[in-house]
C-alpha cells in the first residue's frame, strides 16, 4: 500500500513531505535539504526502498519491500530545545516509536534497547540514525527504520534470531504504514513537549521500557569490552552498568545481551 501524503500533511505537524520510489539513503537527502535554510520544519523525506541505507557506525541498513523507511528534518530550538540535547531527545524517539509499536500490537513484547532501537520479542524490529549535518547547525535528521510489513519468516535462522517486523509479531497481518507514521509523530509529538516542560521522568520511562535492564550484557566501545548488569539509564541519557567493581556510565558503544 502507497502512503498518503495528503493524509500525512493533514494529521501532522509536518511542513512538507517528499515521498520517492527509491532513493541512496532518505537521510543523506534530508541532510541536503536541511542546509536550504528556505525550507520550514519539520520535514520529511521517505522512500520506499533505498539503495544506500545507512544504520549506526558502519553499518548499513538493508530495508526489504514493506518496511518504512523515513527521515524527519527538525529545528532543535524551534521545538524548545537546544542541539546539545539531542541524547535525551534520541531517546525520547526510541520511546514514541516503542509507544506506536504497542498501539499496533498491544499483546506484543515491545522495549527500547539503549541507546534507540526498539526491539519486540528480543528482536530488533526499530533502529533509529540520528544526524547533524553541520555540527554548528540547529536542524538535526531523524533518520528511522521500521520493519512493518516485510516479514523474516523465510530469512536465514540467523536472521530471524535478531530481526522481527510487525506482520510478524501480529500473525501475518498487514499494517497501514501511513496510519503508523501519523501515530508515530503524534506520540513523538506528546513526548517532545513533556521534555520541554520538564514533565517527563525520562530516567524512570526509559528504565522502565528498556529490554536490558536487570539483565547481563557487554557494551563495546571500540577499545574494550565492558562486562556486567544493565541498570538502565543516567540523567544523561548514558547506559548504567554495574559491573563487578563499579557503577559504570557508558557514553557509547554497542551492547550486546549475555543471556
Ligand atoms: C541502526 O539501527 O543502526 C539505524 C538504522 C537507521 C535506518 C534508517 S532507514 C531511514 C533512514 N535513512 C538511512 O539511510 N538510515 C535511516
Amino acid at each position: 500500500m502507497e502512503i498518503d501524503v495528503s493524509r500525512l500533511l493533514a494529521e501532522s505537524p509536518l511542513c512538507h513531505v517528499e515521498w520517492l520510489n527509491q532513493v541512496d539513503s532518505t537521510n543523506s537527502r534530508a541532510l541536503k535539504l536541511a542546509a536550504e535554510s528556505s525550507l520550514a520544519t519539520p520535514f520529511l523525506i521517505g522512500a520506499d526502498q533505498q539503495t544506500a541505507g545507512r544504520g549506526r557506525g558502519a553499518n548499513q541498513w538493508w530495508g526489504a519491500d514493506g518496511s518504512l523507511m523515513f527521515s524527519i528534518v527538525v529545528d532543535m530550538p524551534q521545538l524548545g530545545l537546544v542541539a546539545a540535547e539531542w541524547p535525551r531527545f534520541s531517546l525520547i524517539t526510541g520511546l514514541a516509536i516503542g509507544e506506536t509499536i504497542s498501539e499496533f500490537l498491544p499483546a506484543a513484547r515491545v522495549g527500547v534497547k539503549w541507546p534507540n532501537d526498539v526491539w519486540v520479542d528480543d528482536r530488533k524490529i526499530c533502529g533509529i540514525l540520528i544526524e547533524q549535518g553541520d555540527r554548528l547547525s540547529d536542524r538535526l535528521v531523524v533518520g528511522i527504520g521500521i520493519n512493518v510489513n516485510n516479514s523474516f519468516a523465510e530469512a536465514p535462522e540467523a536472521q530471524r534470531r535478531i530481526a522481527i517486523s510487525m506482520t510478524d509479531a501480529g500473525q501475518g497481518r498487514a499494517f497501514s504504514r501511513t496510519e503508523i507514521l501519523i501515530s508515530f509523530l503524534s506520540h513523538w509529538h506528546s513526548l517532545i513537549k513533556q521534555l520541554t516542560e520538564g514533565t517527563v521522568n525520562l530516567v524512570e520511562r526509559w528504565s522502565h521500557a528498556c529490554v536490558l535492564s536487570g539483565r547481563p550484557v557487554t557494551v563495546n566501545s571500540g577499545t574494550n569490552e565492558t562486562v556486567g548488569i544493565c541498570a538502565g539509564i543516567d540523567d544523561d541519557g548514558r547506559l548504567l552498568l554495574r559491573t563487578a567493581f563499579a557503577m559504570e556510565h557508558c557514553y557509547a558503544g554497542t551492547v550486546r545481551l549475555l543471556d
